[in-house]
């Protein structure tokens, strides 16, 4: 699926992606070895990496999925977030981490790690493809980074904007054309 060249400039193209992927998944067989590994994949932004990732993953592996959304407007976050789905399983004692497409303000990220705290998980660790510092409100930090990316709106590979994007096999830079009218 290939778009205009003018509303979505390739930023991360198919195989850098895939790259990235057996990177992390490397460094993840090896950071849990001897452990259970529970992956927290959180809809519908990471659906594409995390199926892409767990692929990586040397070990035996439990896969759960949670579904928050964080109010506010098209492109930025706010501080609360609402739970559309929760996990399946109970998480007390397990070893999770939290796979998600993009830490941004780290308000979502910030509210869920505390939410899932509460739990009582053996540990808990976070991994996200794309970190953009740039926007940060909340000191929260990703254990694993696929790329550190400057403040531009991406979609693709996951990633969304009002839903739609989402089945780009690539990332991509959203022109601000596109979503400067709201
Ligand atoms: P945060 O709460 O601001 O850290 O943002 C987290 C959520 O905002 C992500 O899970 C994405 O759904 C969305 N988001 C933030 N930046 C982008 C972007 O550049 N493109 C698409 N979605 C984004
Ligand atoms: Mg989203």
């Amino acid at each position: 699926m290939r778009m205009d060249k003018d509303i979505c400039k390739v930023m991360f193209n198919e195989v850098e992606l895939q790259g990235v992927c057996k990177r992390l998944g490397e460094q993840i067989t090896k950071d849990y070895e001897g452990k259970d590994l529970l992956i927290v994949g959180i809809l519908n932004g990471a659906i594409v990496f995390v199926t892409d990732l767990m692929r990586q993953i040397d070990r035996q592996i439990n896969i759960d999925f949670m579904s928050v959304s964080s109010y506010g407007n098209g492109t930025t976050s706010s501080g609360n977030i609402h739970v559309a789905k929760d996990l399946n399983s109970d998480i007390a004692g397990r070893n999770v981490l939290i796979v998600e497409d993009i830490l941004d303000t780290g308000n979502t990220l910030h509210q869920l790690t505390n939410m899932l705290k509460e739990r009582n998980p053996a540990s808990l660790k976070v991994c996200v493809l794309l970190d953009k510092p740039a926007r940060r409100e909340q000191e929260i930090y990703a254990d694993y980074v696929g790329y550190t990316i400057p403040d531009a709106f991406v979609v693709g590979y996951g990633l969304d904007y009002a839903e739609e994007y989402r089945n780009l096999p690539y990332i991509g830079v959203l022109s601000p054309s596109v979503y400067s009218h709201e």
